[in-house]
């Protein structure tokens, strides 16, 4: 490829290099950018949305569990309540105090009743004084007057009462179900004490998870059954009481007392008001607990989100990278193109320049060998003349001669620049074709004690080609390998043919042993002109025709070079140049 450059052309490529970084890595993070902005905000909003959605559901589900645990307790509750209270009613209502007075029939009556529910474990009948008339039970309570205790208060009152846990004269917890009936104008009472072990077991057998937990408070907040963890019966609840509601409440509230040296943690809490007695039935968890699957979800919703987050910046960067590289690819072979466009119309207008020069100056030229040739005759034929004088005169003219002569090669080379007539195309069989160049350069080259090497690729095809132009450039090449080992007593020029039949390509490399090029001239030697060689030993056109000419057929040249070692030049060739397509295409039309 044509590189040129003076000193200014050098410094400015460098900067234009660190804007096009700047403006590749502005390029790079605007695609990034706008790949995650359009992938991640999209992402993230469903993400966050199913994420609410999901918990609002789950905490809606987990709400109606508790509503439905305390709605089933509260009536497996009421109906032990129901229960024994009906049984005792019924009792009370077919059997009159007289026969209930009686120990033996209490007894058997207690006997009956057990036998169905087992949970009474004593009955008494209590005329309006508060006094036992029977009882039948495990403790001696025959003597004991209730007419102070609140039960017997509240029963004659009311007619129907059950009692709240109370230790009473048996120093257990207990709670006692008591109904009146009204005889012959008197009042008298059956009153029976549950079985607090089966009634507690009722709630405290309750299993909710590790923290979960089930119980009675009564109106006062005294525990009526033992929580599994807050405390025991009878004892006081630390939470706030409530008052009566209708229905089921569920909150969460803040758990671990004031005191309490356990970190504040949040509670779940189910509660719902029985109608008699007045105890309110808890169900309560942990609020970590009862939310785990939540938690569970939402962590791996999360983690979703991370890693597909993760995945599409790690893929937006490398395609984004993939992309860069291809269009600054792309860029970089739009800015040859029209560096070589650019070279391309500098050529032609220096080759039309060169051609009017060349064309002007071979008229004087020959004018000027025709005059010397004058002068020589006239010298010969001149008599009388001073042998020293007509001597010198001779030495001038072939001086002259001589000059003329070089003028011309130069007028020559700068019209072989300039060339515009059209290329012959044959076909060229390139081995055999560059064995004939090699024959032809070879005594040449042995003179100076270089030696050619020939690696010619058997299956390169032939190709269409000029092989007269072709046969310039590559004296052109080696005459300059010749000269590129000047000093050196020996030295070799290798040639070699590769064929690239996928691209329908040939690629000539010839390479020397030569004195190499230095850097800051490797852009210039295919410039018109630029030489090295001493003045008359070279024009400084070789290169510039082997470029034209191979840029004419459709090919391209470059070079590489390193000071001391050597130098490569690689021409590369297509099979059929487009030109000559045309021409085939322009002959079969006419034929
Ligand atoms: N094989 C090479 N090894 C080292 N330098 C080279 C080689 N080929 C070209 N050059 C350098 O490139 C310059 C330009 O070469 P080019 O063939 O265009 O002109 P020239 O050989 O100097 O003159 P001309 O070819 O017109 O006689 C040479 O002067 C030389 O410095
Ligand atoms: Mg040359």
């Amino acid at each position: 490829m044509r590189q040129s450059g003076t000193v200014d052309q050098r410094a400015t490529p460098k900067s234009e290099e660190a804007m096009r970084k700047e403006y590749y890595g502005r390029l790079h993070r605007k695609f990034i950018l706008i790949t995650l902005v359009c992938s991640l905000v999209p992402l993230l909003l469903v993400g966050w949305a199913i994420n609410i959605h999901y918990t609002r559901f789950a905490k809606a589900r987990l709400t109606s569990s508790f509503e439905n645990q305390v709605e089933y307790h509260r009536k497996i509750i009421e109906l032990f309540l129901k229960e024994r209270s009906s049984k005792l009613h019924l009792i009370a209502q077919t059997h009159s105090e007289e026969y209930l007075g009686q120990m033996t029939n209490l007894a058997h009556v207690f006997e009956v009743m057990n036998q169905e529910a087992g949970s009474i474990m004593d009955l008494g009948v209590i005329n309006e004084q508060g006094m036992h008339l029977a009882y039948v039970g495990p403790y001696d309570l025959m003597d004991k007057n209730y007419s102070e205790a609140l039960w017997f208060k509240k029963v004659m009152e009311r007619g129907l009462y059950i009692s709240d846990m109370f230790t009473g004269f048996r120093k257990v917890p207990h709670f006692i179900i008591a109904i009146t009936r009204q005889e012959d104008g008197k009042k008298w009472i059956l009153r029976a004490t549950v079985d607090t072990e089966v009634f507690r077991s009722l709630v405290e057998n309750v299993r909710i998870g590790k923290t979960g937990e089930v119980y009675l408070v009564n109106a006062e907040g005294y525990y009526q059954t033992s929580p599994r963890i807050s405390g025991k019966i009878m004892e006081k609840s630390p939470l706030p009481l409530e008052t009566y509601h209708e229905g089921i409440r569920v909150q969460t509230i803040e758990a671990g007392g004031k005191e309490s040296h356990e970190r504040p943690r949040k509670e779940i809490m189910a509660t719902a008001w029985l109608k008699e007695p007045r105890w309110m039935l808890v169900v309560k968890q942990d609020y970590s607990e009862a939310f785990d699957e939540v938690n569970y979800a939402n962590y791996a919703t999360l983690i979703f989100l991370h890693l597909s987050a993760l995945t599409i910046l790690i893929v937006s960067v490398l395609v984004t990278r993939h992309l860069i590289s291809v269009i600054r690819k792309r860029d970089e072979e739009a800015d040859q193109l029209n560096q070589q466009l650019l070279e391309a119309g500098k050529m032609a207008s220096l080759g039309e320049l060169s051609a009017g020069v060349a064309h002007e100056i071979n008229n004087p030229l020959a004018i000027v060998l025709t005059e010397r040739q004058i002068l020589l005759d006239l010298a010969e034929w001149t008599p009388r003349l001073d042998d020293n004088f007509k001597k010198e005169l001779v030495n001038s003219l072939a001086q002259i001669d001589a000059q003329v002569n070089r003028c011309k090669r130069i007028t020559h080379n700068l019209l072989r620049f300039s060339r515009r007539t059209r290329s012959v195309i044959e076909t060229v069989d390139l081995n055999g074709f560059l064995s004939e160049v090699v024959e032809l350069m070879e005594r040449e080259a042995r003179s100076g004690g270089i030696k050619f090497m020939t690696s010619f690729d058997q299956n390169l095809k032939p190709v269409l080609s000029d092989p007269s132009q072709l046969q310039q450039v590559f004296l052109n090449l080696i005459t300059n390998a010749i000269d590129a080992h000047d000093g050196k007593p020996y030295g070799t020029i290798h040639i070699k043919t590769e064929a690239d039949d996928v691209n329908e390509r040939v690629k000539v490399t010839v390479a020397d042993t030569g004195a190499g090029i230095p850097k800051e001239n490797l852009k210039k030697i295919f410039d018109p002109f630029f030489t090295t060689k001493p003045v008359g030993k070279g024009t400084g056109l070789g290169l510039a025709i082997c470029y034209s000419i191979i840029q004419r057929l459709g090919g391209a040249i470059s070079v590489k070079s390193e000071v001391g070692q050597g130098t490569e030049f690689t021409i590369v060739l297509p099979r059929i140049p487009p030109q000559a397509v045309q021409e085939r295409v322009g002959a079969a039309e006419m034929s």
